[in-house]
């Protein structure tokens, strides 16, 4: 459930009508519904109730300060992937020993940072790593816990471009040759070994797979301890999917249910990684139509949101829900629309072959479960300025990201001497 619903046919955000939004900040733009944020955080946090357990919002999702700051607010800390990250949850308000560091390519100097500014965890996913890392700390007297992330070989079974724990992804260290990792890092000085992480994919619509992995990680666990390892931290990573309109994912309940019986007896602190579960149903992109343009197979509606303000149609197929702003739109005859942004690409496509009824020139459309993985992911191909990111709490709203500026998107380049007058 989220808070953006129909009042006297208008779709409003929480309380804030939509038409009077996009008046006031223009389109496109993202819009966060605080409510929303804190219903989905509490219903992940009281799935796991009774377990020793640790939250970590997985910011690559949605990094908007506010966003950030709404949940930090609820209790949780931060799963991050890189220094950019980390200074935004600094930002943001996340105390250091509430982020863990996840990510195949930390570079040194994003160690540095971490160690310097605190941290409370380092996911390590190769030796590589974990000698770059052990280098790092000892060159600052430091000394770092780590978990080792394992790669169960399991099929998470979701779009292969976000499916990471099968051994041919790049993602972990493949168990059981892991045990030697686990046996090396308890030499290396700057090192202390805590944890077993593990994180198979994005996005998952079947308990299943989760459980598999889960189950491996916990034999996992109890095979290091065996080994001498202080094992007391598993990390489970995030992935728990969420309804786009098509597929029905398990509740977060059903979810708590499953990492109860699997862990029961660990003895272990668990922690978490979930984005889209949190952040996905409670935003939306709210989009004008420019024009209907018809043809003989089809109708395109060209809106002024594209594939650079919300790309997973284009990557990866798939599916967000379009609704219009005003619900008296949505009665006529349906029609077979692609809703199509002004990218001079084909692929630019925000909803194939939708039978919706079609739209007037200037209406405002909405693509649900924009939350996650869409301003993030933004570019500005085509010299298309990022768009503004709002956020409503009851009646009240405010810009969390000012639209940028044309002047803003020139700044950065510059002339070389011999091209300048
Ligand atoms: N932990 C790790 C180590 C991850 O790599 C990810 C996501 C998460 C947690 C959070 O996963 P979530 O709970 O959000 O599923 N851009 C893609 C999704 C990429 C996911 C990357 N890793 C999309 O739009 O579907």
């Amino acid at each position: 459930m989220d808070h953006f619903t129909y009042k006297n046919g208008v779709l409003h955000a929480e309380d804030v009508p939509l038409p009077a939004l996009a008046e006031a900040v223009g389109t496109p733009f993202y819009c966060y519904s605080t409510a929303t944020l804190q219903r989905h955080y509490r219903i992940f946090a009281e799935a796991l109730a009774g377990l020793d357990v640790g939250i970590y919002y997985a910011v690559k999702a949605n990094d908007n300060l506010a966003v950030i700051r709404t949940l930090a607010n609820e209790g949780a800390g931060a799963d991050v992937v890189s220094e950019g990250e980390i200074r935004k949850v600094h930002a943001a308000g996340v105390a250091p020993d509430k982020i863990v560091f996840s990510g195949v390519g930390k570079t040194r100097s994003e160690m540095a940072f971490a160690l310097e500014t605190g941290i409370l965890q380092f996911n390590v996913e190769s030796e590589p790593e974990l000698e770059a890392l052990s280098d790092v700390a000892q060159a600052r007297n430091a000394s770092v816990d780590i978990a080792i992330r394992i790669n169960p070989d399991v099929d998470a079974g979701t779009h292969h471009k976000i499916s990471t724990g099968r051994k041919e992804n790049k993602f972990g260290i493949p168990w059981p040759e892991a045990r030697s990792t686990f046996a090396k890092a308890a030499t290396l000085p700057g090192i202390n070994v805590r944890g077993v992480a593990i994180h198979i994919g994005s996005q998952l619509t079947q308990l299943g797979p989760f459980e598999r992995a889960f189950e491996i990680a916990v034999d996992a666990v109890r095979q290091l301890r065996n080994d001498g390892h202080q094992i007391d931290r598993l990390d489970l990573g995030g992935g728990l999917g969420v309804p786009y309109g098509v597929a029905d994912p398990p509740s977060p309940s059903d979810y708590g249910d499953m990492v109860k019986r699997v862990t029961a007896g660990l003895d272990c602190r668990l922690m978490f990684e979930p984005g889209r579960l949190i952040v996905a149903n409670a935003g939306i992109l709210v989009t004008r139509v420019i024009y209907v343009k018809p043809s003989a197979d089809k109708t395109f509606v060209i809106t002024d949101a594209a594939m650079n303000d919300l790309i997973r149609p284009t990557l990866y197929s798939a599916y967000h829900e379009v609704i219009p702003v005003l619900q008296a739109r949505s009665t006529g005859t349906p029609r077979t629309v692609d809703i199509v942004g002004p990218v001079c690409e084909t692929g630019d496509i925000l909803a194939e072959n939708r039978d919706i009824s079609v739209p007037l020139a200037d209406d405002l459309l909405v693509l649900r479960t924009a939350g996650a993985y869409a301003a993030v992911m933004a570019s500005t191909y085509n010299a298309r300025p990022l768009v503004a990111e709002v956020m409503v709490r009851g009646t009240a709203h405010a810009v969390v990201r000012e639209r940028q500026t044309y002047e803003a998107l020139l700044s950065t380049n510059t002339l070389p001497d011999w091209l300048s007058p």
